[in-house]
């Protein structure tokens, strides 16, 4: 495998009905903290990570994603016209120079491994980053640079995990380790008495090629689907696999405790905001 990693892709396919009615007509990937869309968080951080090739397995009712990748020319001319220069900084580097923007329809809803293998030959034959734009994380480096970072150190597929409460297994991917964080066994979704342990993989990945191949001959797994975890568990028997415990906070924005708990961690973070929500928020709760 080459140590470099140009491709990072974006499954945003899904429904999102958890955010019904909001994401009747929008992407739940377009759903802002603060001031910037999920999708846009997760592209600033695979570009943080290195990555020029961004790849989104899109899915009907998407088009508003590649529209806030595109360039607007006529709102460009009319925030410089008046003078919002600050405004048209914040739309006009959204996608970096050199960074391309790759998307790619999933035909139907097969699954989170389905839409990683429709990936397969934008990406080649070199590693990739997965990342799901729902777990958003505040990590300093951002979780994908830390993920490079020991990808550097091991030149093997590596996935971010997280102990999650037992009762908590059935929502996520699970892993179990060896003394060196290597991945001995992964389950998606399993029960909390079935689970090997608590620690649950989010959403960031970062995979070796090989992966492509297990993913051809992944057959349904949990909820029907073609599930990554379960070509993950096919690559272990021939490859090395790395579990990375990454420094940060994740907020579930798929959950709407989630979202809001993200909203309310990156609005006192923002400078516009940041003072004024303390004050709000203090004066609410104390009340
Ligand atoms: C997906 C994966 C799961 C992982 C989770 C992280 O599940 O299948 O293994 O733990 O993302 O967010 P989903 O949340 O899409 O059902």
């Amino acid at each position: 495998m080459t140590n470099k990693v140009r491709s990072a892709v974006f499954p945003v396919a899904g429904r999102g009905t958890r955010f019904l009615p909001a994401t009747k007509a929008s992407p739940k990937e377009m759903l802002p903290i603060v001031d910037k869309p999920l999708i846009q968080y997760a592209v600033e951080e695979a570009v943080d990570a290195g990555a020029t090739k961004l790849i989104f397995i899109t899915g009907s009712s998407k088009r508003a994603i590649e529209d806030h990748f595109d360039s607007d020319p006529e709102l460009e001319r009319a925030l410089s016209d008046s003078g919002k220069d600050d405004l048209l900084r914040s739309i006009r580097d959204i996608v970096p120079k050199g960074v391309t923007c790759i998307y790619i329809r999933q035909g139907e809803p097969l699954g989170l491994g389905h839409a990683v293998l429709c990936a397969k030959s934008a990406v080649g034959n070199e590693p990739f980053f997965v990342h799901l734009a729902d777990d958003l994380i505040a990590g300093d480096p951002p979780c994908l640079t830390q993920m490079a970072g020991e990808y550097a150190r091991h030149s093997s597929s590596v996935i971010a995990v997280e102990t999650v409460p037992h009762e908590d297994t059935s929502s996520y991917g699970i892993v179990a380790v060896n003394d060196e964080s290597r991945i001995t066994q992964i389950v998606e979704k399993p029960d909390p008495e079935d689970a090997p342990s608590n620690s649950a993989v989010v959403g960031r990945y970062l995979l070796a090629p090989e992966i492509f191949d297990k993913l051809e001959t992944t057959g349904r797994g949990a909820g029907g689907e073609i599930q990554l975890t379960d070509a993950i568990a096919d690559l272990l028997a021939e490859s090395a696999v790395y579990a990375y415990s990454f420094s940060g906070e994740r907020f579930d924005c798929g959950s709407k405790l989630g979202y809001l708990k993200a909203t309310v961690a990156y609005g006192l973070d923002h400078p516009d905001t940041g003072d004024a929500l303390r004050a709000h928020l203090r004066d609410t709760l104390c009340d």
